[in-house]
């Protein structure tokens, strides 16, 4: 069946959420998915889907038969800007006419990691193709920042990561993809490029604090080093671009320069959710999103998993960190 609104990344953080909205306000949409596996757990989710792989032209041309809007996001890695653009030069041959494209906070031909570099040029090529876009940049997820070290702040009480006391205005997923659908389905934010952050910058002193008040045991910040997050990136296969990409944007935290606020949430009529109610949410099983990044069933994640929790309670004992509660 054809649909007017297509949506990608229907399996991941943003298109998740965007997809389970526009099913409860009865929106008609289809999702547009790369594996058989992704199309049997939409059609338990009870969302259509249509198969089209960012790889693979002709499909997406097939998936964007009928469409007239288009909901775009892909995996941060290296192929970025090869599928993004493939997805609109498809949409440009489909005759679609409207875009809007996840992109990031910071994004830009000179920007300081290659994720932001892709998305600059992405964002270029969709300005350029002719097609009506709105561009959203968000800051950090909530989700992706928390969900990462989610097994040892549950297991072993302790998040760390090296972002020293700096702090980032982190946004939940739920308020990005409450612009995407303002712009997806509602008129005048064609042209506009929004910088999304949430309402207040923290450091993860605060974070802790936060998820310690919303799981009820002690939650300890334990700074970290680059070297230690590059070998757990490694070890559960995050791709190259990715993981420059994090480790750069924890190193402007430390270094106090990815501390800027934007109100474009309010500006919209949103209500920013605070990392306190996120954690309340994401404790109470509600935060929606998530990552569709897996890692990889080795022996070397298993081991780490076994391990990294009784190294986190011994390095927290050892450290002389005052405990947060
Ligand atoms: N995470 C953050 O904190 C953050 C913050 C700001 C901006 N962003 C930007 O948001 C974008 C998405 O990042 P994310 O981490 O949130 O990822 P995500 O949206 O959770 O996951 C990516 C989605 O792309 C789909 N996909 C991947 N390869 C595909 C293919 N070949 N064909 C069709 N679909 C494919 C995945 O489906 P499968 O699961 O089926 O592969 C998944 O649904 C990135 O551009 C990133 O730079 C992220």
């Amino acid at each position: 069946m054809s649909h007017s609104l297509l949506l990608t990344g229907a399996t991941g953080n943003t298109g998740q959420v965007i997809a389970e909205e526009l099913k409860r306000r009865l929106i008609p949409f289809a999702a547009m998915v790369h594996s058989e596996r992704r199309k049997a757990q939409l059609a338990a989710a009870g969302i259509e889907s249509v198969m089209g792989d960012f790889d693979n032209p002709e499909s997406m041309e097939r998936a964007l038969e009928g469409v007239e809007k288009a909901y775009l996001v892909c995996t941060p890695d290296e192929k970025l800007v090869q599928r993004e653009t493939a997805f609109i030069n498809a949409a440009k041959k489909a005759g679609v006419q409207l875009i809007v494209k996840c992109s990031a906070l910071l994004a830009g031909p000179t920007a300081e990691t290659q994720n932001l570099r892709s998305h600059g040029v992405v964002e270029e090529a969709l300005i350029k193709s002719g097609i009506a876009y709105t561009i959203l940049r968000p800051t950090g997820y909530m989700q992706t920042f928390t969900l990462f070290g989610w097994d040892m702040i549950q297991k072993a009480g302790v998040i760390s990561m090296p972002a020293g006391d700096g702090r980032m205005a982190m946004v939940d997923v739920r308020d990005v993809a409450t612009v995407a659908i303002k712009a997806l389905t509602e008129p005048g934010h064609t042209g506009k490029a929004y910088d999304i952050t949430g309402a207040e910058a923290f450091n993860l002193y605060e974070m802790a604090s936060d998820l310690q008040k919303a799981l009820g045991h002690s939650v300890t910040y334990l700074p970290g080093n680059e070297q230690q997050l590059t070998m757990v990136m490694r070890v559960l296969g995050v791709p190259p671009t990715p993981s420059e990409h994090v480790i750069k944007i924890f190193r402007m935290q430390r270094e106090h320069r990815i501390e800027m606020i934007h109100t474009t949430l309010q500006e919209l009529g949103i209500t920013p959710i605070t990392y306190a109610q996120f954690a309340r949410d994401l404790v109470a099983g509600r935060t929606g999103g998530g990552n569709s990044f897996q890692p990889p069933d080795t022996f070397m994640v298993r081991l780490m998993n076994a391990m990294m929790p009784t190294m986190m309670k011994m390095q927290l004992a050892f450290s002389g960190a005052k405990k947060t509660g």
